[in-house]
């Protein structure tokens, strides 16, 4: 266990923003957490736990409290039970909360497993995974965890929750609802069998033109691609990602919308019980808020002072050297009122505010 004190914010998250953390403590295994725990219980401080810092926009005051970073890692594979023509077609795929997501997905893809091929090129750790239930390209990981394994930080247990229990929704699950348990360790059930997912848009243009995608490694090749193309590099600017989750609507809201911009694109919502929100209960389609913000309100690449929306994905804002938390609050404040206005729709953000 390692105690740092006064870290940058900013170097910890993926936005590149933000004052510094009083504490911050890296975490080996199960023990320093409970230890991590503890010290922040005896100082009478608030605790956060942050894995990659790749959804998160961290304050420009910092954080008066304990960072605890869970790094446990590992990566175990194992033949499942199942039987089909005689062969073993499911493997049980168990890693550690502090495992990088995109290396864990190549390991995968690269023993030929199907089931994460889509879900390449994805920044943060296998810790984040379930937690907002990360989803690109037509798939969604809740589609693959059988379990999930996590601190419960009330009673001191571990604690595995099936699937059905991690209460999946989308963007959106129980780990995210609750801060009452650190999650240790997410197990996969991946298969052997061929189960491509390449109806997505974007994978439909690209093996228009690349020709078809017919194995794990191919379809996360093509999606390292295409999303290379889509956000902006991580290594040059700051972001998390999609800053805005894609809302949900009644279908009377949106036969209205439809009036006034024909082409608005809307998505059946699989109606899931229970549902995650309030507002996913009764809503019945899903828009793309890239599109309102593209098409009706001409906002790619708009700008205010060093951060704006990214050219390429307006749904994922962008930070360069020198912005704040409080820029990129300002313009979020700014597209929340636009989209609202235009739309009567109001977005919910996706990135989570420290
Ligand atoms: N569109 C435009 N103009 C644009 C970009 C997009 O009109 O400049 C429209 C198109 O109609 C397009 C639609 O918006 O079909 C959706 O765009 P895209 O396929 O890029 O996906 P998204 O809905 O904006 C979601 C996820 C991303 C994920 C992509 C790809 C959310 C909040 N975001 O974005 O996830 O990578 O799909 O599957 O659901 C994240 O969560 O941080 C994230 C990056």
């Amino acid at each position: 266990m390692e105690i740092q004190e006064q870290v940058p914010l900013s170097s910890l998250t993926t936005f590149k923003v933000g004052g510094a953390a009083q504490y911050v403590i890296h975490c080996g295994n199960v023990e320093d957490i409970k230890s991590a725990l503890a010290f922040a219980g005896e100082r009478a401080l608030p605790w956060y736990v942050l894995g990659g810092g790749s959804n998160v926009l961290a304050s420009d005051e910092g954080y008066a409290g304990v960072i605890i970073q869970p790094m446990l890692t590992g990566i175990r594979f194992e033949e499942g039970m199942e039987e089909t023509h005689g062969n073993s077609s499911s493997v049980s795929v168990t890693a550690a909360a502090g495992e990088a997501w995109d290396p864990f997905v190549q390991a995968c893809v690269g023993r030929e497993l199907w089931g994460l091929e889509n879900l390449a090129g994805i920044p943060g750790l296998v810790g984040g995974a379930p937690i907002q239930n990360i989803g690109a390209y037509g798939a969604d990981v809740s589609q693959t965890i059988s379990l999930v394994e996590a601190l419960d930080t009330v009673t001191g247990e571990i604690k595995s929750f099936s699937n059905a229990e991690c209460a999946f929704g989308y963007r959106d699950s129980i780990f995210k609802r609750t801060a009452q348990y650190i999650v240790l360790r997410v197990i996969f059930s991946l298969s052997k069998n061929a189960a491509p997912h390449t109806s997505y848009a974007d994978l439909t243009v690209y093996q228009e033109k690349n020709g078809p995608l017919s194995t794990p490694q191919e379809i996360a090749a093509a999606v390292r691609e295409i999303r290379a193309r889509k956000f902006p590099d991580l290594r040059v600017s700051g972001t998390a990602g999609s800053f805005f989750k894609n809302p949900f609507i009644t279908q009377e809201h949106y036969d209205v919308l439809l009036d006034k911009y024909p082409e608005l694109p809307g998505f059946p919502v699989e109606i899931k019980e229970p549902a995650s929100t309030s507002s996913e209960a009764r809503a019945a389609v899903k828009i793309p808020l890239a599109w309102i913000l593209d098409k009706v309100l001409d906002l790619r690449g708009h700008a205010l002072g060093p951060v704006r929306l990214f050219e390429q994905q307006p749904l994922v804002v962008v930070a360069e050297k020198g912005a704040t938390a409080h820029d990129v609050d300002v313009l979020g404040k700014e597209i929340e009122k636009k989209v609202f206005d235009a739309t009567q729709i109001v977005i919910e953000r996706e990135v989570r505010m420290l």
